[in-house]
């Protein structure tokens, strides 16, 4: 567990407690800045080893070396990862113990930054963040809320609970090996003129956390895409596209390959008639656009010979379940996830949401958590589902 600089350190020795009470066994590196927040005295009693700093160190270097440690650990834990340690991994520099650690071990790495909404925000954290996304370094996180700082915003560390469970996912078995996943996420954009469309508030972050899951359990994951602003998770293949349409193209071209497909996307359900060559001028007033219907993707796939299993999402504001349950049955779903949305939490555009699963079996509530940790439970939901599609197909 490498702890560097940032006041979500505090919250480290509840992170060895819970992991060391997993079972797992925690040796904790902080970096100088770190020791600023937590004591290496309650890291040592929690881990029950001494913690390090030093690099240069002859006592400790003669009973375990800092390339032994290195080698010694299965996975290395930065919680938290501050921008300024985020840097110097991303550059590879190797100039304190912990640094040097990462770069000496081919354990995979899982980083859980710390720091101020707009520190997260700046283009160089970010860039250095896809940098050591795409060298395969895994990211939680971090949760928006209220941070030390007193602003609201993107920053916040992961809950220790949070943590531990992401970290065991990552030694769980690839449960999903073998299977090919198709995700649509995001919203739709459909055209008006050459400068508006019609879109709605989805931010592709439930689908992007699922895709993430299932390649996490081994699954092979294609994305297709609305657009959006959000980095693709590593070993997942995404296709982009603007429109239903395009959206709809993406995915039939591809459905009949799949074992599973999961429709998280807000689908414009409708687009505009006639998309205007120019930009519409604003005339004295109103204006009235005339919309057609938009393909169904969704049913389109449920809807094909020997098709894929099929999630599929309902989004509602009211009645959530009585709607959920008439999608399942006119769509011919295998399944159904339905959440609220338009009230305080969960739902479109944040980084939380609360799911009722539905299938002509059975049903399961999935409470208001994260929707990283949501996908995880959702997969786990899926699980049975599709392994009893398999037994009755080979049967
Ligand atoms: O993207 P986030 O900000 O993280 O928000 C997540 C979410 C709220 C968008 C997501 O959890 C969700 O509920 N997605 C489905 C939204 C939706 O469009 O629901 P619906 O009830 O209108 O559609 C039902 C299902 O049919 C959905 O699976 C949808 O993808 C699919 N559909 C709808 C219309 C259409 N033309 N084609 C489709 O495939």
């Amino acid at each position: 567990m490498g702890v560097s600089g940032s006041i979500a350190a505090y919250k480290t020795p509840e992170l060895a407690r819970l992991l060391v009470r997993a079972g797992a066994e925690v040796r904790a590196v902080t970096t100088a800045a770190a020791r600023q927040f937590v004591t290496p005295m309650t890291l040592q009693a929690v881990t029950g080893h001494e913690v390090r700093e030093a690099l240069f160190d002859r006592a400790h270097e003669a009973a375990m070396g800092h390339i032994e440690l290195a080698r010694w650990a299965e996975r290395i834990l930065i919680a938290p990862a501050s921008a300024g340690f985020i840097e110097r991994l991303a550059q590879g520099r190797a100039d304190d113990l912990l640094s040097t650690l990462c770069l000496a071990s081919d354990a995979p790495r899982l980083l859980a930054p710390a720091m101020n909404r707009r520190m997260w925000a700046d283009e160089a954290v970010r860039d250095n963040v896809a940098r050591l996304r795409a060298r395969g370094v895994r990211i939680l996180g971090p949760a928006s809320g209220s941070l030390a700082c007193g602003d609201e915003g993107p920053g916040r560390m992961l809950e220790p609970e949070e943590l531990v469970e992401a970290l065991a996912e990552d030694f769980a078995p690839p449960s999903w090996r073998g299977r090919r996943v198709l995700i649509t996420a995001g919203p739709t954009h459909e055209a008006i003129d050459p400068v508006r469309y019609i879109a709605n508030r989805s931010s592709g972050r439930m689908g992007f956390a699922i895709a993430e899951a299932v390649r996490q359990r081994g699954g092979e994951v294609t994305l297709v895409a609305g657009p959006v602003t959000l980095d693709t998770p590593v070993g997942v293949t995404r296709v982009d596209v603007e429109s239903a349409r395009q959206m709809y193209e993406a995915v039939m071209s591809r459905a009949r390959q799949q074992d599973v497909f999961i429709a998280t996307a807000a689908v414009a359900d409708y687009r505009p008639l006639r998309v205007a060559r120019q930009k519409i001028k604003k005339t004295e007033g109103d204006l009235s656009l005339e919309l057609t219907a938009n393909p169904d993707i969704l049913r389109a796939v449920a809807g094909l010979p020997d098709g894929p299993f099929t999630l599929g999402f309902a989004a509602e504001t009211t009645r959530l379940e009585a709607h959920a349950r008439e999608k399942l049955r006119a769509k011919r779903l295998d399944a159904i996830a339905a959440n609220q949305v338009g009230g305080e939490r969960g739902g479109f555009a944040c980084d939380e949401n609360a799911l009722t699963v539905i299938w002509p079996g059975g049903r399961c509530d999935l409470p208001m958590q994260s929707k990283q940790r949501l996908a995880y439970r959702l997969l786990d939901v899926l699980e049975p589902l599709l392994n009893e599609k398999d037994s009755t197909e080979t049967a």
